[in-house]
């Protein structure tokens, strides 16, 4: 298995496949989700969304396996108001220059193999590396959103040194549905996770 932090190119050749993996995985429960796979040109679809969060500077991870897409997440820095509002953050006390770990999705075939832990692991890193980059003095806080009954995902966070910090419900792929959030400021130090 590799995993990988795609490049420009990478992305944009294989986001159909992103899109069709996030649609099937977040229409079942428990995300219930109403997200066709759709095309880059549809952004109320799972292909374009992930294509704003690409045009936006939305970073690509990847776990390839034999060049078979096993996993996609992506982590973005909130550049702008704009972006605020359009990912829905705003109300979870996010501020523009934080970070927001974006749609993680693993194919069924490849979960309990850490697939998820390895792209959470990675996106935190390149958050951490953008952060340590600002030179704007803001000391950047990176954001999750998960539903409240994927316990595996609030784990793994959990001990990457992330806290639960509330709930709440906005509107996203179609549905306002709960989701837990949880933050973690990007100058403390992870407990257990050595980069
Ligand atoms: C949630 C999801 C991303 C987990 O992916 P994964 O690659 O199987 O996760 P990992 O193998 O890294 O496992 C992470 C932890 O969850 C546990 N886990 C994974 N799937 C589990 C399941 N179905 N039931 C119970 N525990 C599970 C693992 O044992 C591991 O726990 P540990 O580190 O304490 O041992 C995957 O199931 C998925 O894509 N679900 C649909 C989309 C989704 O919910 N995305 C999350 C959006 S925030």
């Amino acid at each position: 298995m590799e995993i990988l932090v795609a490049d420009g190119a990478l992305v944009e050749r294989r986001l159909p496949e992103f899109g069709r993996l996030l649609s099937e995985q977040t229409v079942v429960p428990p995300w219930n989700l109403k997200w066709a796979p759709g095309s880059i040109d549809d952004p109320e679809s799972a292909t374009g969304f992930l294509h704003m969060l690409h045009q936006n500077g939305g970073r690509f991870v990847v776990a390839l396996d034999d060049d078979i897409i096993a996993g996609v997440g992506v982590t973005i820095c909130l550049s702008c108001d704009q972006l605020l509002d359009d990912l829905h953050v705003r109300e979870l006390g996010a501020n523009v220059g934080d970070e927001y770990l974006a749609a993680v999705v693993v194919d069924p075939e490849q979960r309990k193999h850490g697939v998820f832990t390895r792209l959470a692991e990675l996106r935190v890193q390149i958050a951490r590396e953008r952060a340590a980059a600002s030179r704007n003095g803001h000391k950047p806080t990176a954001w999750v959103r998960t539903h409240p009954d994927v316990d595996p995902v609030i784990r793994v966070y959990t001990r990457m040194g992330f806290e639960l910090c509330g709930e709440y419900a906005p509107p996203l792929g179609g549905v306002c549905a709960p989701r837990v959030v949880m933050k973690m400021m990007l100058d403390a130090v992870p407990t257990d996770v050595v980069y």
